[in-house]
């Protein structure tokens, strides 16, 4: 048993959990070694904080105003101003790849699923692609930092390296895990899921602050010079990497850069379950759609929907203010069903969310987007937010993109367009595609 008089021990004993080491006695060494070592990997203090949360109902809301949104502007000069920071230097990409994609249930790490309509690039694939073309386009290196977790971590390196980095150079990208926190049942315990060891979960995309300042990211970032980041989540394949506009409004605003830069889509009705920027103390926030009453979500403003700008998870970030976020973000918790040692059992997840960074920003500025152009994300297996969905919309984008590039596509033709062949329909090289791409056959260009 573990020694009764150690520091652990008691720990575990003041908060009634000790019934983690109910099979102790059946273990080998190795497993006992196992368990200790996951047990004292808990931070006490945050396991309080959870049991203390699971005791209180859920915030009031905060009174929410609108905030202004601006449009993407198309304009030459925007696009100029955006490609000449990139060939400084000054940009890197930012991944968050370690969520449990439960809803998906794909068994491997989320970013190696096959997600594209007719060749079955992974979602890994189509951002290193983004880069690749990108770095040949400005001449110059794009550093690429992904977050994984414990659980998909060393699956990701792997499927890279095996992949050969999808032409990028293995020195430019910086994998780092963000933080595991323990998962609780209904009444605050931690759950066993096998004999010598506990459910734990990945502590949300809100882990890239603290995981990109502990894991030594920033500083490797401020090494190369790299100023601004430009932040996807691996699962939507139609989010623009590399986008020298969106860069462009994020550092030129008033004369001076923005701390972040968000985009946004209009909801497509007042109910859609999709988070919302408003202000909240006259700062840029998200509103959950859940925390949004139905007056709120159904208010007009000159007949547009008043929180009408939802969210779809890019953001660009400029490198100083990430680095000088103090503050811990605040948690979330999320019910969820996971496998236990004694079946299946109702748990509650806790995350933390990088939208809350938005509030800390002095300035930050929320653009809006064309849908169709920049969101088709895999969520689900079926249904809404599922490879079919977001395939349908990958190829639709694929044939609009390339006949305003210039290019005849027959009716009847599937075409996909590979991002190694331009990252907007004004940077396809048209010379190097097939025109017209014929009826009756599968083309990927
Ligand atoms: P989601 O919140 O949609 O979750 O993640 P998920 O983990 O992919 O899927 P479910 O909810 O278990 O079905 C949005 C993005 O945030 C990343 C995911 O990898 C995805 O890119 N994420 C999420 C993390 O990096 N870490 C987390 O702890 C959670």
């Amino acid at each position: 048993m573990i020694d009764k008089q150690s520091n652990l021990y008691k720990q575990l004993q003041e908060r009634d959990q000790l019934h983690v080491l109910k099979f102790w006695d059946e273990l080998s060494a190795i497993e006992q070694d196992e368990l200790t070592r996951q047990l004292e990997s808990i931070d006490f203090s945050l396991l309080d904080e959870f049991v203390n949360m699971l005791q209180q109902s859920n915030e009031m809301s905060q009174e929410i105003e609108a905030c202004e949104v601006h449009k993407r502007c198309e304009c030459n000069h925007h696009q100029e101003v955006g490609e000449a920071m990139i060939r400084k230097g000054e940009l890197g990409v930012l991944t968050v790849a370690g969520g449990d994609g439960t809803r998906l249930g794909w068994s491997g790490p989320k970013g190696t699923y096959p997600a594209t309509p007719l060749s079955g690039k992974s979602l890994f694939q189509l951002i290193a692609e983004q880069i690749v073309y990108a770095q040949e386009r400005y001449g110059v290196t794009i550093p690429w930092y992904i977050m994984t977790s414990v659980s998909n971590s060393e699956l990701t390196k792997s499927f890279l390296l095996d992949n050969n980095c999808f032409g990028l150079d293995r020195a430019d990208i910086f994998v780092f895990e963000q933080k595991q926190v323990p998962t609780l049942d209904e009444h605050g315990n931690l759950i066993l899921n096998t004999k010598s060891s506990f459910v734990t979960n990945p502590d949300g995309h809100g882990g890239i602050i603290s995981g990109l300042q502990q894991s030594g990211a920033l500083a490797e970032m401020e090494g190369r010079g790299i100023q601004y980041l430009s932040y996807v989540q691996v699962d939507n394949p139609l989010a623009r990497v590399v986008d020298p506009i969106f860069l462009a409004m994020h550092a030129m605003d008033d004369d001076s850069s923005n701390e972040v830069s968000s985009k946004c889509v209009p909801k497509t009705n007042s109910e859609e379950r999709v988070g919302v920027f408003c202000k909240k103390d006259g700062r840029v926030s998200i509103q959950e759609y859940s925390d949004l009453t139905d007056e709120q979500a159904s208010e007009t403003t000159e007949g547009e929907l008043t929180f009408g700008a939802g969210s779809i998870a890019i953001h660009m970030f400029s490198r100083a203010f990430l680095d000088q976020i103090a503050s811990s973000l605040p948690w979330h918790k999320a019910r969820k069903k996971v496998a236990a040692l004694e079946g299946e059992c109702n748990a509650i997840k806790f995350e933390t969310f990088v939208f809350d960074v938005l509030p800390m920003a002095a300035d930050s500025l929320v653009v809006q987007v064309k849908r169709e152009d920049e969101f088709a994300p895999i969520k689900n297996a079926n249904g809404d937010d599922s490879p079919a969905t977001s395939q349908a919309l990958q190829a639709s984008r694929s044939r609009r993109w390339l006949i305003e590039a210039g290019i005849d596509i027959e009716d009847g033709a599937e075409v996909e367009l590979s991002p190694l062949s331009g990252a907007s329909p004004r940077e396809i090289n048209v010379s190097e595609i097939p025109n017209p791409i014929k009826s009756g056959q599968q083309h990927v260009v």
